[in-house]
């Protein structure tokens, strides 16, 4: 008969491996001795993390590991910070073996030089080291032990201050990295025959990313103009390699040498590029460069636009299918007022969907995201506005908090965007409050808009009469971390116009009492925080009422929902209102309902519409009502 000890030690080596923690592992070791081996054998096996800013737990980790001596080839991952170089020459060589698969942490040059010469003084050859750490400065050490494992990385990462010319420089050899499949180099290329130099020989490359923005200025050094557009001429010079699929580029000014990269790399999934600079020429070739980028399936172009300057040519340019726009009120940089404008297309299928961002800097006036959607005069699928998030959280510049739209304008704000776009389909709304919505009681104004997302916001009863007729043919509505008002002790959404296909409503608690700790000095939002956070206390883990009208069948069920129990109770009107008076009662109101789902805190609620016609029929439902004549003196 088989048994966990008649196991051979290789088995249970890889059980052990599995478990979660070295702890656990650890634990193991405890059982018997012939698990002990076995167990002190996967607790090296596993990625170890040394991080020796503890004296005495280095100490009795390097005695541990001396005591093991005999088993440091088991070391595959290994991850090294907080040393000095005297931890380090002791360590390494009892954890630095030709086993070795990744080496990361904390790169110096003491680090690299160890590792250079104990792989030069070893007699089995360090062949499966795929990563060392990478450092900021690209010292000898470095380079030295780069090329001391030339035949196994797979993953370099290059910062350079200058573009070396020697032949011999690392970075003039990287062919004879043959495994390299992801490099990562920082450096002020500033023409293609030096891109090419450096990474024209790199044959199996499958992620790069280039970044030219620590030291590249744009107007000292411009891409060599005249031999971007001699080389499509003789591109027969240039390798085309088909492994890469992922280019990342970070750069200070346009980066010319991405039509080269898009030609030399012809079957890229993604591509990235990001633009730190702002200008008229970078906006226009920007703008350029979208029909090519179009090409890639997944393709990211983030760059800024100096305030008011033109950004519907770049929605006519990059435009598609499906066009999704989101607008943030952001902070980037102190003193940089300029708007992030993200790019992104996807393919999917013969789908292809665009998605814009706007990031509009903190300064920008409370009328900027509409002055910004005005620009994209395209057609809009789905729209986005954050007023919450992406906002300026510096605690100790107080004006920040006025640079923001106030609390008290977002209800306009939100009604605004509905209103100005009528025929956008599918809108998302972040923000605080919208709670305060008596004036906006628009019979006669409707829109076309299905599917409404709510975010963080704290909404009135006069929210959800004003959405239900303004929005009439909305069938998915979504509030997720909503505070809802309540009326009478009822939270009440009252939407009797729709016919929803699903209706949710989720609340994770936390977004309550964060989003107004930004800034703590002010006593307001700190206070209106502690509030929160108390109503919260109460609400949680509190059985929860719901009082469902369905205006269709002119009938209305009550179910009662425990915390944390999956069951739904359905009970009558009269036990409704007989609730334990802490109990949170909610009243849905429409015209129909396919998918119901609460989601609040502990208390789960779903339901489709097999449940609900099962429960309209059953004795205990009511007649519909209407909300105001329903109180008690019905019983
Ligand atoms: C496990 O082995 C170590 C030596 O490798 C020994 O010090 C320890 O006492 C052993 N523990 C058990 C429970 O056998
Ligand atoms: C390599 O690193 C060692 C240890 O930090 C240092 O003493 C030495 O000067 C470095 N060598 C070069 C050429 O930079
Ligand atoms: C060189 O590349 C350009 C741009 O992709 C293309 O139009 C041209 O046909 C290519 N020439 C040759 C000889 O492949
Ligand atoms: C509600 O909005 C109206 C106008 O839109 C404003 O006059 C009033 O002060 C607001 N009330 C609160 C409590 O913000
Ligand atoms: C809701 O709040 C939770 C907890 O703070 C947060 O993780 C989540 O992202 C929020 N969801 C939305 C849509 O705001
Ligand atoms: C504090 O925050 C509240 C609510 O966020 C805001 O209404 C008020 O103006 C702020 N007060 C100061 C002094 O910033």
């Amino acid at each position: 008969m088989t048994t966990i000890q008649s196991l051979p030690k290789e088995v249970l080596v890889f059980v052990f491996v599995c478990l979660d923690s070295v702890e656990a592992i650890g634990e193991c070791r405890l059982v018997c001795k012939y698990w002990n081996e076995s167990a002190a054998i996967a607790m090296l096996e596993i990625p170890l993390h040394l991080c020796f800013h503890n004296k005495m737990k280095a100490k009795k980790l390097m005695q541990y590991l001396m005591a093991s001596q005999n088993k440091h080839q088991h070391v595959k991952y290994l991850s090294l910070c907080h040393y000095d170089n005297e931890i380090l020459e002791t360590v390494l060589p009892l954890v630095f073996s030709p086993n070795i698969r990744e080496l990361d942490g904390y790169g110096s040059d003491m680090l690299y030089r160890l590792i250079t010469k104990i792989a030069k003084e070893s007699k089995a050859k360090f062949d499966k080291l795929k990563c060392i750490p990478s450092t900021y400065y690209f010292t000898d050490n470095y380079s030295k032990a780069l090329s001391t494992f030339k035949d196994s990385l797979t993953a370099l990462d290059i910062t350079l201050v200058e573009i070396p010319e020697s032949p011999s420089h690392l970075v003039n050899q990287l062919s004879e990295f043959k495994c390299l499949a992801t490099l990562d180099l920082k450096a002020p290329f500033d023409n293609i025959a030096e891109l090419d130099r450096i990474i024209g020989g790199c044959l199996q490359l499958q992620q790069l990313q280039l970044s030219t923005e620590a030291y590249v200025q744009y107007d000292d050094a411009p891409m060599d103009r005249a031999s971007l557009s001699t080389w499509p001429m003789d591109n027969d010079s240039i390798h085309q390699i088909n492994s890469l699929k992922s280019l990342d580029i970070v750069s200070n000014g346009f980066p010319h040498f991405v039509q080269y990269l898009m030609f030399k790399y012809p079957d890229m999934h993604s591509i990235s590029l990001t633009i730190h600079k702002t200008d008229a020429y970078i906006t226009k070739n920007t703008v350029q460069l979208i029909g090519s980028l179009e090409k890639v399936p997944n393709y990211c172009l983030t760059y800024r636009v100096t305030v008011g300057d033109d950004i519907t040519t770049m929605f006519h340019a990059a435009k598609s299918g499906i066009n999704v726009v989101k607008v943030g009120y952001h902070h980037i940089l102190r003193g940089v007022w300029t708007l992030v404008m993200s790019v992104e297309g996807r393919k999917k299928e013969s789908n292809h969907q665009t998605t814009f961002s706007m990031h509009i800097p903190p300064n920008a006036n409370t009328k900027s995201h509409a002055w910004y959607l005005s620009q994209a005069q395209i057609p809009i699928d789905s729209l986005e506005i954050d007023l919450l998030n992406y906002r300026d959280f510096d605690v100790d510049d107080i004006n920040d908090l006025y640079r923001r739209i106030a609390v008290k304008d977002e209800t306009v704000v939100f009604f605004d965007i509905l209103f100005d776009y009528p025929n956008i389909e599918s809108v998302r709304f972040i923000a605080r409050d919208i709670s305060n919505c008596s004036d906006f009681y628009f019979s006669h104004q409707h829109t076309r808009l299905k599917s409404l997302e709510i975010c963080g916001a704290q909404l009135g009863p006069a929210t959800s009469l004003a959405l239900t007729d303004m929005c009439r043919e909305l069938s998915v509505l979504k509030l997720v971390n909503c505070s809802i008002l309540r009326k009478d002790g009822i939270v009440c959404v009252n939407m009797e116009h729709n016919t929803f296909q699903e209706f949710t409503y989720r609340l994770m608690p936390c977004n309550y009492y964060t989003r107004n700790m930004g800034d703590l000095k002010n006593k307001t939002a700190v206070e209106y925080a502690e509030r929160t956070l108390l109503a919260l206390e109460l609400y949680y883990s509190r059985e929860t009422y719901l009082w469902l009208r369905i205006k269709k069948a002119n009938q209305a069920i009550f179910l009662k929902v425990m915390p944390n129990d999956r069951y739904r109770y359905l009970i009558t009107k009269k036990q409704f209102y007989l609730r334990p008076p802490k109990a949170r009662a909610i009243q849905i109101s429409c015209f129909s309902v396919k998918h119901l789902l609460l989601d609040l805190d502990s208390v789960h609620l779903q339901i489709d519409e097999e449940y609900i016609e099962y429960a309209l029929a059953s004795p205990l439902s009511s007649d519909y009502d209407s909300a105001e004549d329903s109180d008690m003196s019905d019983f």
